[in-house]
């Protein structure tokens, strides 16, 4: 049996043909068993059909949307409360154990860090369900070669390769007072994860309102820029879980001190590095100011505006936010606060590309 979407069987006009096309065969069907249709009754049961699979299609697709910006919004929660888990040193709080806590499947919490730790590992373990289920929905109602499969299936591969990352950290005893530089690598590691499985799941959630597929060949400049602007970006991230990992472990007391850790040969590697943060972050800033300001002189686009308006609000309050993490020295609710910035700058610019780069419509005929 045909879907839907691609059978002209209905009746329906192309306007009228559901987006997300279901199978005519498990809509309820009008025919009655023990009578002979006649074109005209035929005619009648195909419509009657058709307006039932369309309300089936709209309901499901206005799930499927509601469905892929929770999962988004949930994400981030879990993301922010990830970086509390690190801020307050509570990556032990389950022992080297993992999945298990602390060698138990459900235990009674016996410290703060565990506490903190094990709500991670349930909201974490939550979010890999709501991404599986996304893959299944996507495939169960859109057809073949919808944008929203390939997002979805991103995402699958994504929330997989992020547990595993966070499993690592765990097994391999990179958590709370560890100071070595495979932790910090390996923690940046998490952090690139972490993007990609965000911008997986927001462009997931974008297709799912019918926006078109990319095409990167159309505007070769325009790919560049938002390329340029995209690993700056994630640059900043990369040097930032730097520079949050340096102040969880080596807390300094004032600025002043905050200020001589960065540029004493003595200082850990991790405070060293700390100052290319801002640095990056400066440079990254011009990056994507530009990818903005170009992305909509180029298509001209309504979308283009308003989120190339978002990404440039985004990273002035993101660089606010930076200083004024450096003169309070770091408190964890500005950690917290400044991740989130963090992820929701790099949704806007993920946006911001996949609104400029979107495919042109196709000509209509005559
Ligand atoms: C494009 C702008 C920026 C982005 C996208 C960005 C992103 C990030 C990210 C992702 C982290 C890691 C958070 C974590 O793992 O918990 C971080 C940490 C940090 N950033 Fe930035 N940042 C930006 C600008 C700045 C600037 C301009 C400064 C300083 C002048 C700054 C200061 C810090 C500090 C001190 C930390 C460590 C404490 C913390 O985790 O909040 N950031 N940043």
């Amino acid at each position: 049996m045909r879907p839907l979407g691609s059978s002209s069987a209905t009746g329906l006009s192309p306007k009228q043909r559901p987006l997300y096309p279901i199978d005519l065969e498990r809509a309820p069907c009008q025919r009655p068993a023990d009578r002979r249709p006649t074109r005209a009754r035929e005619a009648l049961i195909l419509r009657g059909s058709a307006a039932k699979v369309r309300a089936v299609s709209e309901t499901r697709a206005r799930f499927l949307r509601r469905f892929a910006v929770a999962t988004v919004a949930y994400n981030l929660a879990v993301i922010v409360w990830g970086a509390f888990v690190r801020a307050t040193g509570s990556g032990a709080g389950c022992g080297d154990h993992w999945p298990m806590c602390n060698g138990e499947v459900l235990p009674r919490p016996r410290s703060l860090e565990m506490l903190i730790e094990f709500t991670h590992r349930i909201t974490s373990g939550l979010s890999l369900v709501a991404v599986l289920a996304l893959l299944v929905m996507a495939f169960r109602w859109t057809s073949p070669g919808h944008p929203v499969r390939r997002g979805a299936v991103f995402s699958g591969l994504l929330i997989v390769s992020e547990a595993l990352l966070g499993a690592g950290l765990v097994l391999f005893r990179l958590v709370a007072g560890n100071t070595s530089m495979t932790r910090a690598w390996f923690g940046a590691a998490h952090l690139v994860n972490t993007f990609a499985l965000v911008a997986a799941l927001t462009l997931t959630a974008w297709w799912s309102f019918g926006h078109r597929r990319l095409a990167p060949r159309q505007r070769p400049g325009l790919t560049a820029t938002f390329a340029v602007a995209l690993v700056a970006t994630m640059a900043v991230a990369v040097t930032g879980s730097i520079a949050a990992l340096g102040d969880t472990l080596f807390p300094a007391r004032s600025f002043a001190e905050g200020y001589a850790q960065d540029f004493s040969p003595g200082a850990h590697l991790l405070l060293r590095l700390r100052i290319w943060h801002p640095v990056v972050a400066l440079a990254a800033t011009a990056t994507v100011v530009t990818s903005a300001v170009v992305g909509h002189a180029v298509t001209r686009r309504p979308s283009t505006r308003t989120m190339g308006l978002a990404v440039v609000a985004a990273v002035v309050t993101q660089l606010g936010l930076g200083l004024l993490n450096v003169f309070l020295l770091a408190p964890v609710w500005l950690q917290l606060v400044h991740l989130l910035v963090a992820d929701l700058l790099w949704i806007a610019l993920v946006l911001l590309a996949a609104s400029a780069l979107e495919r042109e419509p196709d000509p209509t005929p005559g």
